[in-house]
């Protein structure tokens, strides 16, 4: 069985959120399984060539996009676990540029459909040449929602598998847009009810399976939850072909005990390293050497949907408690005004890293005591799992993914603390009850020690796809 990944970030060579993550593991957790794997996806300006040994072109080809006839090289390596290969699509015009969907200040590109329909189209070149050999299309997000379509024109003995990472967005494209495309495609695609196109929802129509990232998400999706009613009849009309299978996470990368970004080492037998981690956080970022008040690390992107409305309110006044917060993140200029407001009013209490660090991220994860993840919504969520992995306890609305993975602290279970209804005064009985326990003590450390036994490895959810494959 071979298997063809598609996706347009994936870690470590591109990565804006957690898509990346799992293009850059599932793929490989896949491997004992089946025949060959190969991951495709855009070489982009900001990969490295070198490092990566991205230099031998394996094809060349062209595709037509409108009148004009776009050329496209295919260069192809080992991935670095050395049993999946990788395959980066050169294409300067569209990919030469520094970022994956944005221009620096924010603004998506103006031409990302463009950029991603003829990233799909270099795709179907591939396969249907005969170059690229494959039984199983595995599609992601709304960026290769076309391309379980554009196979069916083919029709070639290939099953397509599409997989939801964000219901939030849809790729919408025009009527006129759509003149790009190849012509067997135009008649098979569907209008929403804005009059234009959604390549997510056609990746959900097109495909033999659709999945999500978690069981909780999946039947979010088919209860219409924030889901308008037009998507949900093309949601519900897939049904029996629909399901959630939770992410797993690369488990050497984000390992306490081997962690390479980490200064201190630690274990759930050995928490020694952790509160040295503690320390050494701090005083990187900062803030007071208090080792008893409760430090909450955040790492997210910087959208309202991640739950900064509600933290912004609080922050004064778990301030006043005693809590120290550190925030690593990039993107909206209005929450990272007030973040940076926050840390400025409370510089021994609250420290702010605008950006993107991956080092830093390592060392929140092992150094805070809490995790703050309040999203609205969390189709999986990732880093509440890299948490679990380091002690340190997360923080969650029950939504998606949040649900499915923490369970909430009861005297003697639990791995985290979980609030719902989405609304600042459960954040805030949440986030009491949480500093609470943790001034308890052995009740903490307990606590600690049966997050970090949780077991969110790959070969679990990889089964599940295997079998789906299978089907
Ligand atoms: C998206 C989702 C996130 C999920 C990730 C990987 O970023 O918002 O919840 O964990 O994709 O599937």
């Amino acid at each position: 069985m071979n298997i063809v990944f598609v996706s347009v970030e994936v870690a470590p060579y591109s990565k804006a959120g957690g898509l990346a993550d799992v293009a850059g593991s599932l793929p490989q957790a896949l491997a004992p399984y089946v025949n060959a794997v190969q991951v495709l996806t855009p070489l982009y300006s900001q990969i490295d060539r070198i490092k990566y040994d991205i230099q031998t072109t394996a094809i060349k080809g062209k595709i037509s996009l409108g009148k004009k006839i776009i050329p496209y090289a295919l260069h192809q390596t080992m991935d670095i676990d050395g049993k999946t290969k990788i395959g980066f699509i050169e294409c300067d015009q569209f990919f030469g540029r520094d970022g994956i969907y944005t221009e620096s200040d924010g603004e998506g590109f103006a031409d990302n459909n463009l950029r991603y329909f003829f990233f799909q189209m270099v795709v179907l070149d591939l396969i249907s040449s005969g170059s690229i050999p494959v039984d199983i299309l595995h599609c992601n997000d709304h960026h290769t929602g076309l391309l379980p379509l554009m196979m069916k024109t083919l029709q070639l003995k290939v099953r397509t598998i599409f997989t939801i990472h964000n219901f939030l967005y849809h790729g919408h494209f025009s009527a006129e847009e759509l003149n790009l495309l190849p012509g067997s495609t135009k008649t098979l695609l569907t209008k929403t009810q804005w009059d234009n196109y959604s390549a997510l929802l056609e990746g959900i129509d097109h495909s033999d399976i659709v999945t999500t990232v978690s069981p909780g998400y999946a039947l979010e999706l088919l209860a219409g939850l924030n889901v308008d009613v037009h998507s949900l009849k093309r949601i519900q009309a897939v049904k029996a072909n629909f399901s959630g299978i939770v992410n797993g996470i690369d488990t050497e990368y984000w390992s306490p005990e081997r962690d390479q970004y980490i200064p201190f080492h630690f274990s759930k037998d050995d928490l020694d390293g952790k509160r040295k981690n503690k320390a050494a956080l701090l005083a990187k970022v900062g803030l007071a050497p208090d080792m008893d008040a409760p430090l909450l690390g955040s790492i997210s992107r910087l959208v309202e949907n991640k739950g900064f409305p509600l933290i912004n309110k609080l922050l004064d006044e778990f301030v006043e408690l005693g809590a120290k917060f550190i925030f690593l993140g990039s993107g909206s200029p209005e929450i990272t005004d007030q973040l940076r407001k926050a840390s400025k009013r409370h510089p021994q209490h609250i420290a702010f890293d605008d950006g993107f660090n991956e080092p830093l991220a390592h060392l929140i994860e092992a150094g805070s005591d809490m995790f703050l993840m309040p999203s609205r919504l969390e189709p999986c969520g990732l880093n509440q799992l890299y948490s679990l992995r380091y002690g340190t306890i997360p923080i969650v609305h029950r939504t998606g993914g949040l649900g499915d993975t923490v369970d909430p602290w009861t005297a003697d279970s639990g791995t985290g603390f979980v609030f719902e209804p989405y609304d600042i005064n459960e954040l805030r009985k949440t986030m009491g009850l949480a500093l609470k326990v943790y001034h308890s003590g052995s009740d903490w450390v307990k606590l600690m020690q049966r997050a970090m036994s949780m077991d969110f490895s790959w070969d679990q959810s990889a089964k599940q796809y295997f079998r789906l494959y299978n089907l």
